[in-house]
Parts: C-alpha cells; sequence; structure tokens
C-alpha cells in the first residue's frame, strides 16, 4: 500500500469548478453497469485559465469522455486509481460527458452502487458517489441532478432515484426505464438509486401549508405488514418538524427503502432514504421496546436531515458534526417529546459515558469537527454524533427553547441551499439572541472530556453559598494543552426539607451573573462557567444546601464535586430534577464499585454497603416514580465506565464486583423484586406507548437480577415468563435472564429460540448478540463455532456487528487474560477487510485501548494491532484506526 494521505482541515480550498446541472443515465446489468454522466461545468472564480479540473474515481472503467460532445484524445487527460484530470478545460461553461463502467454485482463494500439480496441500491455518504462516476466529490459541489434508470423490467420492477418521477415506459428486450428529477440542488453524497424487486405501504401526510405528501415505505413483499410503526413514526416526525420548528417537508413524494446489508444504520438521500432492515420493520412478535424506540429516532433522524444536511449541507467532511450533531440533537429532542423526558435523557446520557468517553479518553480521540482523517468514513463517531448533540443541547440551555428556535430560524434563513460550517451555525445562535458565548467555540476543536472540580461552602453569617469551580481538559493525541471551555452548569440548591431554594442572585468575581428575569424567584439557574477556574456566590441562602449540580447533564463534563456520600443519597431520595436523582445513584454505585474493586484485588471479602441497598430498595418501592425511571435507577454503571476510572483497568475485577453486587441486590431485595415481576405482567396486546414499555422494563430488569441468582425458582419464573411472552420483549428479556448462567436450561433455551425463529434474520441476529456478548467464561470458543453457522454471513454488516462487534463489546471475555479473543478479532479483522473495509475498520476500534490493560494484556494486544498493519493490501480505513492506536 502506498503510503494513506492525511487530509487536513487547515488545508481546505473552495473547488475551481462548479456542477451547475448532472443528468446521469444507468444501463443496470447482470455483467456490467454503464453510467453517463453530462455535467454543466462552470469555472470558479479562482479557476483562472489554467487550473486543472480534477475528479475523484474509484474502481471505474472509463468508456469515454467528451467535452462539448468532442471525445478527448489520450493526452488530453490522465487518469489513476484514484482521479481523472483533465489538464486545460475551458474557461467559459461547458458540458462535460463521462461514460464508465462498473460492476454493483462484485461489490462488496457497500458503498458506492452494489446489490443487497438481488436488488441494486447506493451508499454514497461519505465519498461513495466516486465509486459509480468520475466526479467532484465534495459536499460544497452542489448540483440539480436527473437520473434515467434502465433495467430489466421482470428482475427489477421498481427503479427509484431521488425528487419527483417525471417520464417511465418500456424499451426493447424486456427493459423498462425511470426518469427522475430532483429539484433541489444537492452534493453528490445524497444521490441514490435503488431498483428491484419491491412492494410497498402508502401513506400520505398533509403538510401545513396544505401539500398532500404520498409516503412510501419499499421492502420485500413478504416484510410489508412489518412497515406499520416505520410509517407511523415517519408521519409524527413530519408533524414534530412543523410543530416544533415550523419546518415543512418540500417535495410530493417520500421514500423509505429497506436493505438488508448496509453499512451503517440509515441514510438520508433526498427523498429516497435508505436504511438497513433492523431499523425499518417490526412486529410486537419479532421487535423488542428497544427496537420500536430504536425505529423512531432513526425515522425521525434521517426525515430530519431535510433540512440539517440537505438544505443547508456541510462545506467539507470536516464540518460533519454540523449536520450529524444537530440532526442526533433533534431527534433525540423528538423522542422525548413522543417519550419520556428524563428517561431519554438518561439513554442518551449513559450512550455517551459508555461509547463516547472511552474514545475521548484514547488513541482516536477527536475533537467533534476533527482536524484530519486518513479514511472519512472512520469519523462517524459516537464523538461527532453523541457528543456533536450536546454541544447543540448547550446552546438550548443557555439561550432556552425560544432562543434556540430564533437561531435555527437564522441558520435557514442565512443558509438555505448552501454549503456551510460549524461557525455559520455558531453565528446565527449568537446573533439571533445578541450574545457571545466566549470559549464556546473550542468545544469545536478541542478534543477529551473535560473534568469540573467543585467544591463548596456556606457561610451561616452572610447567608452565602458558594460553589468554586475548575476546570480541566486532558492531553489528547496532538493536543497537549487545552484552553478553559465555556460550560454551562444548571444548578439547583436543595433546603434540608428536600426542595429547591428560591434562586435570586448569583455573583461571580463580584459581580452579578444570573439572576431571574421577571423579579421571579427561579430554582434551577445556568452558571456560565468560562475560566480555568471561578467563583459563583449565592445570595440570601438562609442554611446550608445540598447543591444539584449539571443538572440535566447541562454540559459533557466529568463533575467531580464534594458532595457527600450523604449528599448524595438525598438527592437520591428527594431532588426535584429527575436526573439528578437518578445521577446520584450513579455517582454511588461508581464509587461502591470502585472500592469493592479494590477489596477484590486485595483478596477481601466483599461486602455490600447496607445504605446503596436500602436506596435501591426505596426506589423499587417508590410507587410515585416512572417504571421505566426505576428500571434504569436500579441498573448497576456499565463495567466500561468503571474500568474506565482505573489507573490500569481491570476487567475480571470488575466483572466479579458487579455480578457480586447484582446477586447481592437480589438477595436483599427478593421479595420487592419478584412483587414487581409479578406485578407487572399484562395480558393486553402489546402497545408501542411508554407506560407498557416501562412496565416491560422494569419487570425485566428484575427478572434478570432474580435469574441471577440461578435457584430453581427464579429459573421456573424465567421460564414461564419465557413461555407465556406474547412479545419479543419480554421473550427476549426472559431468555436473556435464563442464559446468565451456564448450563442445560441455558442451552434448551437457546436452541428453542432458534427453532422457533430461524426464518426471522433480524430475530436470529438478536439471537447472534445475545450468545456473543454472554459472560459464561471461555466464550470465545462459542463464538468461534457460531462463525460457521448456516445463518451467520460475514458478508452482512448487521451479523457481523451482533455476533463479532457484540463480543468484542464483552470485556471479560473479549479480554481474556489468555489472549484468546484478541487472537480471534485480529484473524477476522483481516478476513473481513477483504471483503468490507468500513466494517473492518470499526470491529477494529476494539483493539483502540489497549494500553489501558495490564502488561500482559498489552502485549497480547499489541501483538495483534503488529500483525494488522503488517497485513498485505491493508484498506486504509483499517490503518489508520490500527496505526493511530499503535502511535
Ligand atoms: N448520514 C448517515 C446518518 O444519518 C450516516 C451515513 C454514513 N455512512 C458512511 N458510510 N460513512 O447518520
Ligand atoms: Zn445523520
Amino acid at each position: 500500500m502506498d503510503v494513506p494521505k492525511e487530509i487536513f482541515l487547515k488545508d481546505y480550498k473552495a473547488p475551481d469548478y462548479y456542477f451547475d446541472t448532472v443528468d446521469l443515465q444507468f444501463q443496470l446489468g447482470e455483467e456490467k453497469t454503464i453510467v453517463t454522466s453530462k455535467i454543466v461545468v462552470s469555472p470558479g472564480v479562482e479557476a483562472g485559465i489554467s487550473a486543472p479540473l480534477v475528479l475523484h474515481g474509484h474502481d471505474l472503467k472509463l468508456i469515454s469522455i467528451k467535452v462539448n460532445g468532442t471525445e478527448l484524445k489520450g493526452e488530453e487527460y490522465k487518469v489513476n486509481s484514484r482521479h481523472l484530470m483533465l489538464s486545460t478545460p475551458p474557461a467559459v461553461v461547458f458540458n462535460l460527458e463521462i461514460v464508465t463502467e462498473i460492476y454493483p454485482q462484485l461489490n462488496t463494500s457497500l458503498e458506492g452502487l452494489y446489490k443487497s439480496t438481488g436488488n441494486f441500491c447506493t451508499q454514497c455518504e461519505a465519498e461513495g458517489f466516486r465509486k459509480i462516476t468520475y466526479f467532484q466529490d465534495r459536499p460544497d459541489v452542489m448540483a440539480k441532478y436527473t437520473c434515467r434508470i434502465e433495467a430489466d423490467k421482470t428482475l427489477y420492477p421498481v427503479l427509484l432515484s431521488n425528487g419527483n418521477l417525471i417520464e417511465q415506459g418500456d424499451l426493447e428486450g424486456g427493459k423498462h426505464y425511470a426518469l427522475w428529477e430532483d429539484p433541489f440542488k444537492k452534493p453528490s453524497y445524497l444521490f441514490a438509486l435503488v431498483a428491484g424487486q419491491l412492494g410497498c405501504r402508502e401513506d400520505s401526510f398533509v403538510t401545513c401549508s396544505g401539500r398532500n405528501v404520498t409516503l412510501r415505505i419499499w421492502t420485500p413483499a413478504q416484510d410489508l405488514p412489518k412497515t406499520a410503526h416505520a410509517m407511523y413514526s415517519l408521519k409524527a416526525a413530519m408533524k414534530w418538524d412543523e410543530e416544533v420548528f415550523g419546518l415543512e417537508y418540500d417535495l410530493d413524494l417520500f421514500n423509505i427503502v429497506v436493505v438488508p446489508d448496509f453499512n451503517m444504520g440509515a441514510m438520508e438521500n433526498k427523498s429516497l432514504n435508505i436504511f438497513q432492515s433492523r431499523l425499518v420493520l417490526a412486529s410486537p412478535e419479532t421487535a423488542t421496546d428497544g427496537d420500536y424506540a430504536a425505529i423512531l429516532g432513526v425515522v425521525g433522524h434521517e426525515y430530519f436531515h431535510n433540512w440539517t444536511g440537505n438544505r443547508v449541507t456541510c462545506r467539507d467532511w470536516f464540518q460533519l458534526t454540523l449536520k450529524e450533531g444537530l440532526t442526533v440533537f433533534r431527534d433525540q429532542e423528538f423522542s422525548s417529546d413522543l417519550g419520556c423526558r428524563t428517561v431519554k435523557r438518561i439513554a442518551d446520557v449513559s450512550k455517551l459515558r459508555i461509547y463516547q468517553f472511552p474514545q475521548d479518553a484514547g488513541p482516536m480521540a477527536h475533537p467533534i469537527r476533527p482536524h484530519s482523517y486518513i479514511k472519512m468514513d472512520n469519523f462517524y463517531t459516537v464523538t461527532v454524533y453523541e457528543k456533536g448533540a450536546e454541544v447543540v443541547r448547550m446552546y438550548k440551555t443557555m439561550f432556552g427553547a425560544s432562543g434556540f428556535r430564533k437561531g435555527m430560524d437564522l441558520y435557514f434563513k442565512r443558509h438555505d441551499g448552501q454549503a456551510v460550517t460549524c461557525e455559520d451555525f455558531y453565528a446565527a445562535m449568537c446573533d439571533a439572541n445578541n450574545a457571545q458565548l466566549p470559549n464556546f467555540l473550542q468545544w469545536y476543536s478541542q478534543a477529551g472530556t473535560p473534568i469540573v472540580k467543585v467544591a463548596s461552602s456556606y457561610d451561616p453569617s452572610s447567608q452565602t453559598f458558594s460553589l468554586k469551580l475548575s476546570q480541566e481538559v486532558p492531553p489528547t493525541p496532538g493536543q497537549p494543552v487545552k484552553e478553559p471551555m465555556f460550560i454551562p452548569v444548571a444548578v439547583g440548591l436543595v433546603d434540608s426539607t428536600g426542595k429547591d431554594m428560591p434562586l435570586t442572585s448569583v455573583y461571580s468575581d463580584g459581580s452579578l451573573q444570573t439572576v431571574s428575569t421577571d423579579g421571579q424567584p427561579v430554582f434551577t439557574t445556568v452558571l456560565q462557567f468560562k475560566k480555568k477556574e471561578e467563583e459563583f456566590m449565592f445570595k440570601n441562602i438562609p442554611e446550608r444546601p445540598v447543591p444539584s449540580l449539571l443538572r440535566g447533564y447541562s454540559a459533557p463534563v466529568r463533575l467531580d464535586s464534594d458532595l457527600s456520600e450523604g449528599d448524595l443519597f438525598f438527592l437520591l431520595a428527594s431532588d426535584s430534577d429527575e436526573f439528578n436523582r437518578w445521577e446520584a445513584g450513579q455517582v454511588l454505585a461508581r464509587k461502591l464499585m470502585l472500592s469493592l474493586v479494590a477489596d477484590f484485588q486485595q483478596q477481601k471479602t466483599l461486602v455490600l454497603n447496607p445504605k446503596f441497598v436500602d436506596g435501591i430498595r426505596s426506589i423499587l418501592r417508590n410507587t410515585s416514580l416512572d417504571k421505566e425511571f426505576i428500571a434504569k435507577a436500579i441498573t448497576l454503571p456499565g463495567q466500561g465506565e468503571i474500568m474506565d476510572m482505573m489507573e490500569v483497568a481491570d476487567p475480571d475485577a470488575v466483572h466479579a464486583v458487579r455480578n457480586f453486587i447484582k446477586k447481592e441486590l437480589a438477595v436483599q431485595l427478593k421479595d420487592d423484586l419478584l412483587a414487581a415481576v409479578k406485578s407487572n405482567r399484562s395480558s393486553e396486546a402489546y402497545t408501542f406507548n411508554h407506560d407498557s414499555m416501562a412496565r416491560r422494563a422494569l419487570k425485566n430488569t428484575c427478572l434478570a437480577y432474580l435469574a441471577s441468582l440461578n435457584e430453581p425458582d427464579f429459573v421456573e419464573l424465567a421460564l414461564h415468563e419465557y413461555k407465556s411472552a406474547t412479545n419479543m420483549t419480554e421473550q427476549f428479556a426472559a431468555l436473556a435472564a435464563l442464559s446468565q448462567n451456564p448450563g442445560q436450561v441455558r442451552d434448551d433455551a437457546l436452541l428453542d429460540f432458534y427453532n422457533k425463529w430461524q426464518h426471522e434474520y433480524l430475530v436470529v441476529s438478536k439471537w447472534f448478540a445475545l450468545q456473543a456478548t454472554s459472560e459464561i467464561p471461555g466464550n470465545v470458543a462459542n463464538v468461534q463455532k457460531l462463525l460457521s453457522h448456516p445463518a451467520f454471513d460475514l458478508r452482512n454488516p448487521n451479523k457481523v456487528y451482533s455476533l463479532i462487534g457484540g463480543f468484542c463489546g464483552s470485556p471479560v471475555n473479549f479480554h481474556a487474560k489468555d489472549g484468546s479473543g484478541y487472537k480471534f478479532l485480529g484473524e477476522i479483522v483481516l478476513q473481513l477487510d477483504k471483503i468490507n473495509p468500513q466494517v473492518a475498520s470499526r470491529m477494529v476500534s476494539a483493539f483502540s485501548r489497549w494500553r489501558r490493560y495490564d502488561k500482559t494484556r498489552q502485549a497480547l494486544a499489541k501483538a495483534q494491532l503488529e500483525m494488522i498493519v503488517s497485513a498485505n493490501g491493508l484498506s486504509e480505513n483499517v490503518f489508520e484506526i490500527a496505526s493511530k492506536s499503535l502511535a
């Protein structure tokens, strides 16, 4: 491999040429597909007379190239494996026509044009369009497209592309064609084409201005009954975007296509969204509450991109968070508004902690707007997406819902139809609110999770309460020294009876920083913390309060407060901010787990703090709390979260301690847990609404606790729940509960489940994932065996993520001290890389934090990484992750 080239944000240059219109023609065939591209090119202001026109192209066979109708001769252009260059194109507007030949049926990378279960489909983001034809494949080149598709009518009765269908008809030789026109300018990454045998569920939506939009969800005919929830989600999203942001859909047709083989979750191609099956297809019998919720969120997400991403797009790929952070924020808000806000917030913050914090503390740490990349596909990360969404959320925390809306309105007013940067978004937010947020842009350029330390003190004589805040952003690769950032810290002060104190005035550096605007007391105020150290002084505080800090998780930081254990138990019982109630429990659990880990390492007998058991018991018994909130509040922090807090991560100790606490809680809270299982059964038909999901969540969480004890009564109970379940949520949870302990019961249940569901590939994927993530000893052998199971397929990303991804996400077995887990992954990464570099690269990331472990594990993991980087023909995708992990 040539040494892969790193691309830098600081090198951005506007394109020399713009494309006004692009007319594509596809002749889809079994052996080859011929793509004819006619482009109207206009030289940009900077082009001058001599600028060459450089087009991207990858795995293409060039057939011909014409300028203004005349075929170019060999010396007039240059082609290599990545580019096509015209050295002296005309200095005025001209027509370019390029014919290429491609082989979608051989394309296992699943980018560009490829085949999935016999149908043609595309995935162009980020840089897949260059695998279709030679093009300036960059998001700041926006053009109007038409697309004519020709194909065999029997094999490919349905022909779809972006925009409106303007013509269709039959052709000779059993073929037919369709001509599509997209009236909106778009970058190449939003182009899409689908051709195949698909049925559709059709519905319609009347927009706020009265336009009737036809909605179609396309999938193989037998799956059509499973598209009802996705259609519901789409209509809900369309309505929500009108109500909350005043954003209306802009065409008469909106299509969603379901594809079994897909690298990512879904793709927002203009009016032709493409989804992997798991994120569309659902029925109560085959999908869990988690699946239903994911469908709602992702259908919303892709739909919301129509404005945040498509109408206003990114200038370059470094700005990815401009559309993704913002759109994740929008889908989070959408799901919150349709469900339960606190529970959704807890889920989103947990995701950030479990997946993003480790990334931000490892060798792949990057700011939400990276400074460089080798393969852009490696930067579709939890940092760009989830931390990016937290950064957007901070604007809303600062400006309030109406201020945030004003900022959004101004953003669209200024930039509709443009490809812009994160600064443009920041400027719209600040200008619309007549505000400045000093040091806020640091969130876009500095990596690493800031640590905020808080020291509090109360002075009874002056009735003042002070919070001394300090911040520290840890060093990350390439960024040894950090600047202070703007951190909004939402605070409430809780009095001794558990009530919020009215807050009237807060001073920082002697000057009034926050006060309620209309003279009314407020109970939560947002401190604008923007220096390395800053003291905030609350006046008129009659007694020593317990501060409730960072309410609703107002900034993506690690909080290190001086709250005592007593304070935390108090907040767990009485904070009016429900998120912080949960958080208090988590902080307690993390502290407890860490101290038990130390005990375990010193071979001391483990003893569970009875106050912790009491705290959990009172949450469990509190009937005024939301049931899903209870389920979350009685769930211990993940093993990764605890390992993250250790000097040297010890997966065995953390696993042992987490299991110990789980079983100890189960023993001590047996009666309450059992009561919760029994009282939360239901005989009603499955419904997707918060109350029923909350009920199932609580029941399933309690069942898992009880079954962990492996006592005959509880095994019986779990078996009973498994057999009597009428929906997948409860059936699968019971199966998971049963399979915690190795033995005949487990084996029988897993076999029974497979036999029952072997014809539903999405359920089979769950079955793979459940076994892959199992913590039973020596699980690597089982996973190895499943690789050759007839239902497994290395070419299908969903199955790879379930089985291999699942295995690597389960610490005890992946980090087995004998290196068996590492060896397993090392071998599979090389195999996968030959098939699909994007998927291989996601898998190899599991190695990236190898330095966190002990010397023995370090050596074993490092050996695998070294073996990988030295392999012949390695993709740039895997090379980037593996080499940065070793650096
Ligand atoms: N834009 C898609 C989304 O909605 C993600 C597609 C990225 N695909 C890729 N191969 N990098 O989040
Ligand atoms: Zn997205």
